[in-house]
């Protein structure tokens, strides 16, 4: 591999999303020159931590705060130009731009844009499958349903915003079904398609200075050697294809997401960091087989208390359970993971035991790896590893590896002989320089 091609690093979620992939951007941002997000929507909620003040970006790539960096929103981003503007709004106010937000963000002409009817296409869906227990527990950002209109090809894409002439046309095409819907299942104002029109020629006015062919754009900078950060969002166990179907979220979260939803070969990535918390959480439905909530509350409550386990996107309490090896080791293998981002390990301080799923036990058989079908998964029993703690240690004051308690020392060696991946960086705080990192993968 030469230096030029040890350049670019991708993060991706190694669980169910809310990892702290967020932080970790900012950190490698540190040195990137360009960061690009690469999946998803505004479902992500990436919380960046600066000095004791707290950023929640939701489209925007994590590098943003660093002054200099070029910030990408690649064509595999479902993209809400109204939550793009908000975001902008909120950063110009804080002075984060050099100049103009334009200099730092361009948006991919392909990408394809979440319009008020996904939001409430979603909305919909989840109101109608609440009655009959079935909702997946959405974030109701109107991702599946944008995703949805992608591939039925009846999708309005960043570029329709700004060359405008068959816009009318297009519209009235992926509406028309969705009016009978509206109407006739949900029984809902159909969409107007003059006011959605008048809105999309705003939005794209608003978005000429940002819309860039990105592709080409990152394409260059590779050529020229440039650092790239790759910005996942979600997590592995939600990806469409491979995640706990049908309680994912509608795009491909692991590396291949990367490589389509940018527009790259596989050689353009040379790393591949995991990130995953030194335990795991969840939000939204779906089998989650080390969670703890039923059968220990009270360290489920204190996990969730100590690590404000709360959704960033929407404020729900997110599920909380023990580290899952199985699962991490699946997420190595769909990402070929290079490294791991080890998260959270603080919030465990003060526990004399900490326990580690090995395996999982299906109808008293053993599974080293997730069973394909949700109701299985379901069933799995997670079978434990138990760990001594270290209960009278406080971890946030670890400046260096010689710091490490032997219990945290034990508990990172059994994931990296499990998984056969390096733990490259230590989280012990939501700070940016709460961080021990033991390999920088630029
Ligand atoms: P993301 O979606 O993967 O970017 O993660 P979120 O931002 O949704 O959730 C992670 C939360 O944990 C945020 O509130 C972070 O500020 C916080 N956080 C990140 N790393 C650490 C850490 O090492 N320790 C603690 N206590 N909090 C952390
Ligand atoms: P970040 O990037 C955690 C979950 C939702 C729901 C499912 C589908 O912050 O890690 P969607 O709105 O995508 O159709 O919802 O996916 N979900 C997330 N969970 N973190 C996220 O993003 C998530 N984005 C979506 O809770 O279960
Ligand atoms: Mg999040």
């Amino acid at each position: 591999m030469t230096n030029k091609e040890k350049n670019r690093v991708a993060i991706v979620g190694a669980q169910w999303g809310d990892e702290g992939k967020g932080k970790v951007v900012d950190l490698y941002s540190l040195s990137a020159d360009l960061i690009v997000r690469f999946q998803g929507g505004n479902n992500a909620g990436h919380t960046l931590v600066v000095g004791g003040k707290k950023t929640v970006l939701h489209l925007i790539p994590s590098g943003v705060l660093h002054k200099g960096k070029t910030c990408l929103i690649a064509n595999g981003v479902v993209f809400d130009p109204k939550v793009f503007f908000e975001e902008t709004t909120a950063l110009e106010e804080a002075k984060v731009f050099q100049t103009t937000a334009s200099d730092s963000i361009k948006v991919s002409e392909r990408a394809h844009v979440i319009l008020p009817y996904h939001r409430d296409l979603d909305r919909l869906r989840e109101e109608h499958a609440s009655k009959q227990k079935a909702q997946i527990g959405t974030t109701v950002r109107g991702i599946g349903p944008a995703y949805e209109d992608k591939v039925s090809r009846r999708g309005i894409q960043v570029i329709d915003l700004i060359h405008t002439e068959s816009l009318k046309e297009k519209l009235a095409r992926a509406i028309e079904e969705k009016n009978n819907l509206f109407k006739n299942f949900y029984n809902h104002p159909e969409i107007d398609l003059e006011a959605t029109y008048h809105y999309c020629l705003e939005m794209g006015k608003r978005l000429k200075p940002f819309v860039a062919d990105v592709r080409q754009t990152l394409e260059l900078a590779i050529q020229g050697g440039k650092k790239v950060l790759f910005e996942g969002a979600q997590g592995t166990l939600l990806d469409i294809d491979h995640g706990t179907y049908p309680y994912v979220t509608s795009s491909n979260t692991i590396i291949g997401g990367a490589l389509t939803g940018c527009g790259v070969g596989p050689r353009a990535v040379s790393e591949v960091i995991g990130i995953c918390k030194a335990y795991t959480t969840r939000v939204g439905k779906g089998p989650f087989p080390t969670e703890i909530e039923e059968s220990d509350p009270q360290t489920a409550k204190k996990i969730r208390d100590i690590g404000a386990e709360y959704g960033a996107t929407t404020g729900r309490p997110r599920r909380v359970g023990w580290l899952d090896l199985v699962a991490l080791k699946y997420a190595k293998e769909l990402s070929g993971l290079t490294g791991i981002a080890l998260m959270k390990a603080d919030v465990l301080d003060g526990m004399e035991t900490i326990q580690i799923c090995t395996s999982y036990s299906l109808n008293g058989e053993k599974r080293n790896t997730p069973p394909a079908l949700a109701s299985e998964l379901e069933k799995v029993v997670p079978v434990y590893q138990n760990l001594s703690g270290w209960p009278k240690y406080d971890s946030t004051k670890i400046k260096s590896k010689s710091d490490l308690p032997k219990q945290l020392i034990d508990f990172i060696e059994l994931i990296e002989k499990f998984i056969e991946v390096p733990v490259v960086l230590l989280s012990i705080g939501p700070d940016r320089a709460q961080t021990l990192e033991i390999k920088n993968p630029f």
